[in-house]
């Protein structure tokens, strides 16, 4: 805590060092689109001012402040170029409600590595996939560690859950937990049992409403890894999350009272069940089995059980049916593809009722289909944001220990140097790719990387592989109204994960 309060204390007095005039060049640009006209009399270089009569007290204040915010050192330091900052909330007024497009725009003017202050909290922007390789890469230790946030710290017991601790020994073995014992290959596998009848679920349910026009996601969301059923009205409370504190503390109250009831149903469960049959176990019964493990080098009680539970939900439901949902929106905007990819599952299924695991590897389209949708709608969009543990040289900048970092993935999906025509649905070019979900691809971090990649990939990986392609493979889709595929709207809503704007309304029509 000290040292991060020391770090800030010297980012405060390295910062603003950049190039004066090229800030004033900046600053002067962002003034033009933006800004009213008493900041940019302030921002200009005096020399370039005529003398400046009396101003008024309240204007005289504003100016002092703004002089003071936008101070320069010169101590010979590099800082990455920046917008214009206003007093007190920095640049948090450039961010507007849908952040990763206007961090794109502010990226194509102030180069892919730019520093913002969001209030008084320098926060570095990368927008390149060679920046984001340089930070997961090359620098993934000094990257690597999480500031502490207000929200997720009352609602999400404090900084335990993996996606906000900070990097050390807890973070370690939590995340060493969620890899090996609840996310390994063969873990994995053995919830094919609990997946495959989620989806077969999904799809009766598909079935039965059938001819009606339906809310694709409001369907998706029902597969979730759990057999949760009747507590999934519960999700909709992750909504919330972006409310004020003081709806946190009642919602850090709600999580808590359903993840008891979450793991006392589990262990009633299990005391009615052989103890050592292990089919259909989930992801509680195997944490519950964990409780014994003396190996995990952690005493999980119940708070880390809670913690566990809860950030396999957070991490596995909503993610898992956004990219569902842009995958089908895609697919129903490019009937080409969808075609495409319909004759690939029926040719493997060959008649067979359903898709089944062993089948899609198979099915190279379908993954390409899937990457293809990751990369122009990543679930995440910005990653989860970083914090620099000590100083840091990256690509001739000097960025300080204690500031921020956002990965605009979403941008750098759409960076037109790494990709061809990047703003079409294109799966071809992930075919005959060497792009896994596994480890580092270079313009493609819909999973983030280094040290804090997400640890559900081959899970969701596998979920959602098997979902849309029995999906695809039962059903056609249909838009209500007579709209035609190719108007089908796809404006996107920032959030805690970035869904479609308006539902995905379609009829499902059995194919067979
Ligand atoms: C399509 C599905 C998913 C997407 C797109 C996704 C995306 C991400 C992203 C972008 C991060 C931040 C990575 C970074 O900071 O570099 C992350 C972290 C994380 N994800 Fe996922 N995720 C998905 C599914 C899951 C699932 C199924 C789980 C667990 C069951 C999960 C658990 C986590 C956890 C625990 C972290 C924090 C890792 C850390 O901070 O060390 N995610 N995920």
């Amino acid at each position: 805590m000290e040292s991060e309060e020391e770090a800030m204390r010297l980012l405060k007095e390295e910062d603003h060092s950049k190039e004066e005039s090229k800030q004033n060049e900046d600053d002067v640009e962002d003034k033009e689109e933006d800004g009213p006209a008493l900041d940019m009399i302030d921002f200009l270089p005096s020399s370039t001012l005529p003398p400046t009569p009396p101003l008024p007290s309240s204007l005289g204040v504003i100016f002092v402040l703004v002089k003071w915010f936008s101070f320069d050192s010169k101590n010979g330091k590099n800082i990455p170029p920046s917008p214009r900052k206003l007093p007190i909330i920095g640049n948090f007024h450039l961010l507007g409600s849908s952040p990763n497009r206007s961090l794109q725009t502010l990226s194509q003017k102030h180069g892919p590595i730019m520093l913002l202050h969001l209030g008084s909290i320098p926060t570095l922007v990368a927008s390149s996939s060679e920046v984001a390789q340089e930070i997961m890469k090359t620098h993934d230790l000094s990257f690597c560690s999480r500031p502490s946030l207000t929200i997720p710290n009352i609602v999400l017991y404090g900084s335990r859950v993996i996606a906000f601790s900070p990097y050390g020994e807890h973070w370690r073995r939590l995340k060493s937990i969620m890899v090996l014992k609840l996310l390994s290959t063969t873990r994995v596998k053995s919830y094919q049992y609990v997946i495959e009848s989620e989806i077969d679920h999904m799809i009766w349910v598909l079935g039965e409403r059938y001819g009606t026009t339906i809310d694709m996601g409001a369907t998706l969301l029902s597969l979730t890894i759990f057999s949760v059923g009747s507590y999934i009205p519960w999700l909709s409370w992750i909504d919330q999350i972006n409310g004020l504190i003081g709806r946190a503390e009642k919602i850090a109250k709600d999580f808590d009272e359903f993840l008891e009831g979450v793991i006392e149903e589990h262990v009633n469960k299990k005391k009615c069940e052989d103890a050592n049959s292990s089919e259909g176990e989930d992801f509680v019964d195997i944490l519950l089995d964990l409780q014994n493990d003396e190996t995990t080098g952690i005493t999980l009680d119940r708070d880390y059980l809670k913690t566990l539970i809860l950030e396999a939900f957070l991490g596995g439901t909503e993610t898992n049916q956004t990219s569902l949902q842009w995958a089908l929106s895609e697919l129903i905007k490019n009937p080409r593809v969808m075609r495409k990819l319909q004759q690939e599952v029926t040719e493997v299924a060959q008649g067979r009722p359903k898709i089944s695991e062993d089948d899609l590897e198979k099915m190279p389209y379908l993954k390409a289909v899937l990457k293809e949708s990751l990369r122009l709608h990543p679930p995440v969009p910005l990653l989860v944001t970083r914090i620099a543990m000590q100083d840091v040289k990256l690509m001739g900048y000097d960025i300080a220990a204690g500031t921020q970092l956002i990965i605009n993935a979403w941008a750098i999906g759409r960076d037109p140097v790494v990709w061809e025509e990047p703003y079409e649905f294109r799966p071809e070019r992930f075919l005959n790719s060497s792009l896994d979900y596994h480890g580092f691809q270079f313009g493609w971090h819909p999973f983030g990387g280094g040290r804090r990649t997400c640890p559900g990939i081959q899970f969701s990986a596998l979920v959602m592989e098997l979902a849309l392609a029995n999906i695809v493979y039962k059903f056609d889709m249909v838009l209500p109204d007579g709209i035609k595929n190719e108007d089908l709207d796809m404006t996107d809503s920032f959030g805690i994960t970035m869904q479609r704007k308006s539902p995905l309304l379609v009829s499902v029509i059995s194919r067979f």
